[in-house]
């Protein structure tokens, strides 16, 4: 088999990748260990930059999501009891983010590029990425139980964070010790219920942080801070939502419950690979880094690394130029650390860290009250939490 862009992994940054080279008329094959039906059902983030929706409407993938997604125009900071509203569509000048889940995303993905004819190999086995440092790359897989060669320009590593790609980078040469730990974890539920707020709720609360999300009128996502070595067992619906109350009911909130039927602990991490990129090879979205959710930026990264891997390789299919190529590291990296920044700012501000003393809250409810109190505050909030416009 040959194709331009060998691409490994069909997730957010793959499958975008594959649909954006095709519109580039550039071919490509994308390969994944997981089934098409493990990839379509398995729940991840739910918050789309407008970057993205833009990227998706302009891109023909975005009918969907415009009918199913919702669009909101502000969040809520809750701290002191109380809501603040922050109003990112009047702060950013009319730009706004969609809930829509990452998996509905990936089903919309998946549907243009079979539509369009392209090639996506699920359930592959024993994948290895040979030769990257020559102009004939090679990706080595099973499929169906026969052994598979695809020949390739170039390889794209969009595998996760359960990457092998990265690996391929020699331990001289890449700096992986950019990682933070957080001493705290998600607990994240989908229930069967009325949703609680109109837009998303961030409370700081002295038992810990909460999230209120959704997914559509009658399901639900909501987050709570726990222990990183807490247990899915440990927690029945009652103690679930007596919880989510505490944290988040109040005056001017009122959490909604109903039967709960996904719960799962989600562990915290910060982490970035430099460089991104090694002779031929090229590592997109969580691959090469990851963020803490409390910013909602992941899959956003995801795809703003594939825009941008996507304008230098048709540069180089179209005029046989290196230039973007060559500075894909730095550029994608820019936006990277900012978004490192700000989900370590908003991660930071809003959990309780198990060493706190009352100076620590009370200092966390300074500045929250100064982002909320500050028109300059919000807006820096509102800007970054809505994404920088994709260069
Ligand atoms: C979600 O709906 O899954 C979600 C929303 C906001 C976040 C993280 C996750 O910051």
């Amino acid at each position: 088999m040959r194709t331009q862009v060998g691409i490994v992994g069909a997730g957010p940054a793959g499958l975008m990748l594959s649909h954006l080279l095709h519109l580039r008329g550039i071919e490509s094959v994308v390969i994944d260990k997981r089934s098409r039906q493990d990839i379509e059902e398995t729940i991840r983030a739910g918050v789309l930059e407008q970057g993205t929706v833009d990227l998706m409407t302009e891109t023909g993938v975005g009918a969907r999501l415009k009918q199913e997604g919702f669009v909101h125009h502000g969040i809520y900071l809750r701290f002191g009891g109380r809501s603040h509203r922050i109003n990112m569509y009047e702060l950013t000048g009319g730009r706004a983010v969609t809930v829509y889940a990452q998996h509905e995303v990936l089903k919309d993905l998946i549907k243009a590029r079979l539509d369009a004819g392209g090639q996506l190999l699920f359930g592959v086995d024993d994948v290895s990425v040979e030769d990257v440092t020559t102009d004939a790359p090679k990706i080595r897989f099973s499929s169906d139980g026969a052994r598979q060669e695809l020949d390739c320009d170039f390889v794209a590593g969009c595998d996760g964070s359960q990457t092998i790609c990265r690996f391929l980078i020699p331990d001289g040469e890449i700096r992986t010790d950019y990682f933070r730990q957080y001493p705290f974890a998600w607990f994240g539920i989908l229930a069967h219920a009325p949703p609680s707020s109109d837009e998303l709720i961030y409370a700081h609360h002295e038992r810990g942080f909460a999230l209120v999300s959704t997914r559509s009128p009658d399901v639900q996502r909501l987050y709570f801070q726990v222990d990183p070595g807490d247990s899915v067992e440990n927690w029945p619906d009652d103690r679930i939502w007596a919880e989510l109350h505490a944290r988040v009911s109040g005056e001017g909130a009122a959490i909604k419950d109903g039967p709960i039927f996904a719960k799962a602990i989600l562990q915290f991490r910060s982490f970035v690979c430099e460089p991104m990129q090694y002779g031929r090879l090229f590592l997109a979205g969580d691959s090469a880094h990851t963020v803490p959710p409390t910013g909602a930026k992941g899959m956003n990264l995801a795809v703003a690394d594939v825009h941008a891997l996507t304008r230098a390789l048709a540069a180089y299919y179209e005029s046989k130029s290196t230039d973007l190529l060559e500075t894909y590291t730095s550029t994608v990296l820019r936006r990277v650390w900012r978004a490192q920044h700000f989900s370590y700012w908003m991660t930071s501000m809003l959990h309780r860290f198990p060493d706190a003393s009352d100076f620590d809250l009370r200092r966390q409810l300074a500045e929250l009250d100064t982002v909320t109190g500050s028109l300059a505050g919000s807006r820096l909030l509102a800007e970054n939490y809505v994404g920088l416009p994709l260069t």
